[in-house]
């Protein structure tokens, strides 16, 4: 039995959560393989809008397994935020959500050396979620991180109390004034951890695996998008995880000749949340009306996303690296109102016209080229067939299709569950 991969291919924030959730009723067994609270999936049904950032977007469904593979980083504060508020929702939390021992855990002065960091960058800085995430895979990559698995060991603590010392040494070398009671963060991660020992810790990669052999049916769950992985991603302003196909072998110990479908979402236009390059960027009307009807403000950090154009050579390659056998399009409905469209299909690099991303794409080194679509003037949202969708919508889908060469087989309308158009 194949493992099948969901992926976002932009800059994080396609609406990830809400694809899961849809797709969850075909799937046995959710799996986050990489990220941790820096994301922020948004889940939308019966009224209810909730959020989740370490926890799998399957969790609300009534059979499916969650598991938080090893290639993810916990933050037990906020994990532990995450089981609160799904306590009114009565799920059997200790059966249905899985934990890797192998997974890192992010500590309070990883979150303060984070903050740190931005700060000495000034200018430069990423735009971090400040959520700790760099420093905490930096351990885990400096071979000096604490797993899960560790919480289990009666001395724990103590690997704890080396790991922060060194932590608040670290914070010192900054030349920056970081705030902090690191007593009474300590008193809430104690706290917290308390609460993550009663869950389920599992040896995920042998679970995972005899779940194949049973012929279990597996959905792995990306966090942000393939423009923010460490290697592929528009580095240095990435995160610190490999976001693509590739992390999920990675981060949850699957084997590549073990994946199946790979799904591939992206947004009818594109977002940015953070620093670093957004070659298609838009600050003039049109892009301030993708914001607010998109309704562009991060999950996780409330910031307002940057938003453009769609950029087809910045797709093209995501769906090229992560080897994408389908597509979803989402937040086609953000488009309606528009009356022509653009779609970048080329970059004029340093003076030629090129159709891959190449290793630098700030401002100075890229300009876009585009091709001009008619836009659609119907609202999409209560469509629920796809022989509803306006021409124009179709003609942009076809166009999308033809370059990427691969199909759209979703078309999202809108954030409930029930907002989704099969083609
Ligand atoms: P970090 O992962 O918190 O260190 O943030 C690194 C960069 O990735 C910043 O530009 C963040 O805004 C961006 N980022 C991290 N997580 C997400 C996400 O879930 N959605 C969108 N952007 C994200």
């Amino acid at each position: 039995m194949a493992v099948d991969l969901l992926l976002g291919l932009q800059w994080g924030d396609e609406g990830k959560g809400k694809i899961v959730d849809v797709l969850t009723r075909n799937y046995d067994i959710i799996a986050r393989f990489q990220g941790g609270p820096n994301a922020g999936h948004t889940l939308e049904f019966d009224g209810i809008k909730h959020v989740l950032h370490t926890i799998p977007s399957g969790i609300f469904h009534k059979n499916a397994i969650n598991v938080v593979g090893n290639g993810v980083v916990i933050d037990p504060v906020i994990f532990k935020k995450e089981i609160d508020a799904l306590k009114k929702f009565n799920l059997d939390i200790k059966a249905k959500l899985l934990i890797s021992r192998k997974a890192h855990l992010i500590l309070p002065t990883h979150r303060l050396l984070d903050a740190a960091s931005e700060a000495a960058k000034g200018k430069a800085k990423i735009g971090s979620t400040l959520k700790g995430i760099g420093p905490t895979y930096m351990d885990k990559t400096g071979r000096n991180g604490m797993r899960i698995g560790d919480l289990e060991l009666s001395n724990w603590k103590e690997k704890y109390r080396l790991l922060a010392n060194k932590h608040e040494a670290m914070i010192g070398f900054y030349d920056v004034d970081i705030q902090y009671d690191l007593a009474e963060l300590e008193a809430d991660f104690f706290k917290a951890v308390e609460e993550l020992k009663t869950l389920t810790f599992i040896d995920s990669e042998e679970y995972l695996y005899q779940a194949q052999k049973a012929g279990k049916k597996i959905l792995a769950e990306g966090a942000q998008g393939s423009l923010l992985d460490i290697d592929f991603g528009t580095y240095p302003f990435v995160t610190s995880s490999n976001t693509t196909a590739a992390g999920a072998c990675t981060g949850l110990g699957v084997a590549p000749n073990q994946i199946g479908a790979v799904k591939g979402i992206f947004k009818a236009y594109t977002t940015r949340v953070g620093s670093g390059p957004f070659p298609t960027e838009l600050f003039d009307e049109d892009g301030e009306t993708m914001g607010r009807v998109g309704n562009e403000f991060g999950a996780t950090t409330g910031r307002a996303r940057r938003c453009g154009w769609l950029d087809l050579v910045a797709l093209k390659y995501a769906v090229q690296i992560n080897g994408v056998t389908e597509l979803m399009m989402m937040k086609g409905d953000v488009l309606s109102g528009f009356k022509k469209l653009k779609v970048c299909t080329a970059y004029n690099y340093k003076g030629n016209e090129i159709t891959h991303l190449p290793f630098n794409i700030e401002a100075e080194n890229v300009t876009p080229i585009y091709s001009e679509m008619n836009g659609w003037a119907e609202d999409l949202t209560k469509m629920d067939k796809a022989d509803q969708l306006p021409s124009s919508l179709n003609d942009y889908i076809d166009f999308l299709e033809k370059e990427l060469e691969v199909p759209i087989k979703i078309v999202s309308v809108g954030p409930d569950r029930t907002q989704t158009i099969y083609r």
